[in-house]
């Protein structure tokens, strides 16, 4: 089995062109659900809930995106599978344990698996390139000295970016910036990667680049990947499934084919980046010609 695995991950090595040092598959395929958020309920308040009677999951290995106009919880639903937040009501499992049912230590555990871009995440601005990487890895690692530079190079150069290393945040360009954050974001192997919004403000040239970046990383780690974006073209140019959400609800859920096909009205909107439907351009107001004529 071990020489197998072994294989495996060289195999994908190769076939994905990135090096890894620390490359690390599922440890025992006996889950087959890597996170299951169920029934889950969130509110930051009280009197207005913000997620209501969430129901999904990120099979392992997967690329699952979670899609939805602003406001309508994709933060927050990473919040909670990250376990920053308890759901009020429902259960959120990462590897088959309830989130909510860990220790302190526990938690630590099972966040130093997962990998975190955060949106907006910017670097440490008074950091090299190279120094925000390895920022990641001291804090969480005993690795030093020669190993240590091996592996922040490495992740580097598995976003293309070991030559510019020693680059300040202020000489990287913003689709740089993302990569470098990436590299970070991937510095300890993690099981789980999770992005809030990977691509807002790139081109679309560097775009591109950040997708393709998250399927292949997430392909050659072996990892599992949770994408919230607004970015419906290129999410579903990567992803396996889609999960869109609306008032705190899931809408729907499939594969990118089935978005495409959806008639779902809402997501059909989205997708196709309508200004008018469902969601209304106007904002309600009276009728136009009596408003515009009661101020005659
Ligand atoms: N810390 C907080 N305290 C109180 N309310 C919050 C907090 N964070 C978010 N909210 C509210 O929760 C709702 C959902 O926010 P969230 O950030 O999850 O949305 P989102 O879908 O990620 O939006 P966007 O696409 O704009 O990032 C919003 O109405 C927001 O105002
Ligand atoms: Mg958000």
């Amino acid at each position: 089995m071990a020489r197998i695995e072994r294989a495996a991950r060289v195999a994908v090595r190769k076939s994905s062109g990135l090096k890894f040092a620390l490359s690390s598959f599922p440890d025992k395929v006996t889950i087959p659900n890597l996170v299951e958020v169920e029934g889950v309920t969130f509110g930051y308040d009280r009197r207005r809930p913000i997620l209501r009677d969430i129901d999904m999951v990120v099979p392992r290995g997967r690329v699952v995106a979670i899609m939805g106009l602003s406001g309508c919880g994709k933060t927050t639903l990473l919040r909670l599978i990250g376990g920053a937040l308890r759901p009020d009501r429902g259960e959120v499992r990462v590897e088959g344990r309830s989130v909510k049912g860990l220790s302190a230590e526990g938690l630590y555990a099972m966040r130093r698996k997962m990998g975190m871009l955060f949106q907006f995440g910017a670097l440490f601005t008074d950091l090299s390139a190279f120094d925000n990487v390895a920022f990641q890895v001291r804090e969480h690692t005993a690795l030093r000295g020669a190993l240590l530079r091996d592996l922040v190079l490495m992740k580097l150069d598995a976003v293309g970016l070991r030559g510019a290393a020693h680059l300040m945040p202020s000489q990287l360009s913003g689709g740089m910036a993302r990569r470098v954050a990436l590299a970070r974001t991937i510095a300890l192997d993690p099981m789980l990667i999770m992005y809030d919004e990977p691509f807002a403000g790139l081109d679309p040239l560097s775009l591109g680049v950040v997708g393709k970046l998250i399927r292949s990383l997430n392909d050659a780690l072996g990892a599992t990947s949770i994408v919230v974006t607004h970015d419906v073209q290129e999410a579903l140019a990567i992803v396996d499934t889609v999960y869109y959400m609306s008032l705190g609800k899931v809408e729907f859920h499939g594969t990118p084919e089935q978005v495409r096909a959806s008639g779902h009205p809402s997501l059909h909107q989205f997708a196709h980046g309508e200004p008018d439907g469902p969601v209304p351009f106007h904002y309600p107001a009276p009728d136009y010609a009596q408003d515009l004529l009661g101020g005659a």
